[in-house]
C-alpha cells in the first residue's frame, strides 16, 4: 500500500485525479466510483481536465459502490442521481455505462447477485475509488461485515445515518436505513484501490485502518493487504499517523 499525504483538499484532489488520469492513459476500462463528500473535489478536478481535453471516459464503464434502498426512484439523494450530478453528466460517460445496484428491485438479494455478475462480466473493476466512514466502513460495509462478503443488502449503522443526514436537510428520519452495497470481498477484487480521506474527523479512523488489525472491525483496513492500493489523505486526516509518507 502506498500512502500519499498532501497539505489539503485541493492537493488531495489533484493527486487522486493524477492517478486516475494515468490509469485512463494506460487503458483503464472499468472504474469503480464512490459517492459521499470526499471524492467530489477529485471528480471536479477530473471534469476540469476533461473540459481541457486531457481526459476522456469514452468507452469506460463505471460501477457505483452502493445505493440506498427505500428512496423513490429519481430522488435527488439516490446515488445514481448524485454521481450523475457530481460527475458523470459533466464528462463523456455514456449514461448507460454508469451502473449501480438495483435498489428498486422487488428482490434486492437477487439484484445484489446480479450486480456482482455484471461486474464480473465487465471484466472486473480496474480501479475502485473509496471513501471511509468514521466507523471504518467502505461502501456501506459497516464494522463486522465479513471481509469476503459479496454485494448484499445491509443495514446502516446509527453513526452512518447521523453522518448522512446532512444530505437530507439534517433530518435523521429521512435517511434510508438499508442499502445495497458491494461487499468487502467484491471491493477487494478490484485490481487497484484508491482510498481518499480528508479532514480531521477522519483522523482516528484512518489511523485505525492503517495501523490497527486487518479485520472486519474496520472494513477499510483491507486496503493494506491489497496488491495495489493507494491511500491519499490530507494533513488533517493524517494527524493520527506516525509519519512515513513516500
Ligand atoms: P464522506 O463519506 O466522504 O461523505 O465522508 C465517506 C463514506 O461514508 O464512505
Amino acid at each position: 500500500m502506498r500512502l500519499l499525504i498532501r497539505p489539503g483538499v485541493p492537493e488531495v484532489a489533484e493527486a487522486a485525479a493524477d492517478l486516475i488520469e494515468e490509469r485512463l492513459r494506460s487503458g483503464l476500462r472499468v472504474l469503480g466510483l464512490a459517492t459521499g463528500s470526499t471524492p467530489v473535489p477529485t471528480y471536479t478536478e477530473l471534469i476540469r481536465r476533461h473540459r481541457a481535453g486531457r481526459v476522456s471516459f469514452s468507452g469506460v464503464r463505471a460501477f457505483l459502490l452502493d445505493e440506498y434502498i427505500g428512496l423513490p426512484d429519481g430522488h435527488p439523494e439516490c446515488y445514481r442521481e448524485v454521481i450523475r450530478r457530481d460527475f458523470t453528466a459533466h464528462v463523456d460517460f455514456d449514461d448507460d455505462a454508469v451502473r449501480s445496484p438495483d435498489a428498486w428491485s422487488a428482490d434486492p438479494d437477487a439484484a445484489a447477485a446480479e450486480y456482482d455478475a455484471e461486474i464480473r462480466a465487465a471484466g472486473g473493476v480496474d480501479l475502485q475509488v473509496l471513501g471511509i466512514g468514521r466507523d471504518g466502513h467502505i461502501g456501506f460495509n459497516e464494522p463486522g461485515t465479513p471481509l469476503d462478503s459479496r454485494t448484499h443488502v445491509t443495514d446502516l449503522a446509527d453513526e452512518t445515518v447521523v453522518d448522512n443526514s446532512r444530505f437530507f436537510g439534517g433530518v435523521r428520519d429521512s435517511v434510508p436505513t438499508r442499502a445495497l452495497t458491494q461487499g468487502v470481498g467484491t471491493i477487494r477484487e478490484a485490481r487497484s484501490l484508491l482510498l481518499v480521506v480528508t479532514g480531521a474527523a477522519k483522523a482516528t479512523v484512518l489511523a485505525n485502518a492503517l495501523r490497527g488489525e486487518i479485520a472486519p472491525g474496520c472494513p477499510a483496513s483491507v486496503v493494506r493487504d491489497h496488491p495495489d492500493a493507494v491511500v491519499i489523505c490530507d494533513e488533517a486526516a493524517a494527524a493520527g499517523l506516525d509519519r512515513t509518507p513516500d
